[in-house]
């Protein structure tokens, strides 16, 4: 049985995508066929049947701008999604009242449009966690789980 998950990324400085791209060795050794996006569209999405979605926070809780224009697409559309089942991992800095708060717009954004969360979100606070790649692939069995 061989799998297709695609991830894509939101991220101002790499951290995000770092974590990505872990993921994306540790799936693809256990034989998944990964697709990442770290500029995703519309159209690298809306086929996909597994979404995994790693990003951080920026702004006052907003998405980064890499993926804001996609998640905007998104919000303002009324494309059905119900074929797709999704997961998503944030970074961010408990610092902020706003801590994780772009996972909460991804979660919001894609259950609206029909697609299933699979499993609670994994939220990584970088102040107090320096292991991100390990934290991230702690949480994968979760995800791939319920695909
Ligand atoms: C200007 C700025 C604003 C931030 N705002 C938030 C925020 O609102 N909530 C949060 O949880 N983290 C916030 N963070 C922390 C980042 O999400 C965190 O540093 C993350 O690791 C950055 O990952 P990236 O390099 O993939 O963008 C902010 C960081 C910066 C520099």
């Amino acid at each position: 049985m061989s799998k297709s998950i695609c991830i894509i990324t939101g991220s101002t400085l790499g951290g995000a995508e770092y974590v990505a791209d872990h993921l994306n060795d540790v799936l693809t050794e256990q034989g998944y066929q990964v697709e990442l996006f770290n500029q995703a569209e519309l159209s690298d999405i809306q086929h996909q049947t597994s979404l995994l979605v790693v990003t951080s926070t920026h702004g006052a809780g907003e998405l980064p701008e890499n993926i804001q224009p996609l998640f905007q697409q998104l919000t303002e559309s009324n494309l059905d999604f119900s074929q797709m089942k999704f997961g998503v991992i944030g970074l961010g800095s408990s610092d902020y009242d706003t801590f994780c708060n772009a996972v909460n717009i991804v979660e919001e954004a894609l259950s609206s449009l029909g697609a299933t969360q699979v499993c609670e979100s994994l939220r990584i606070d970088v102040v107090n966690d320096f292991d991100h790649d390990g934290s991230a692939e702690a949480w994968l069995p979760n995800f791939v789980e319920k695909l």
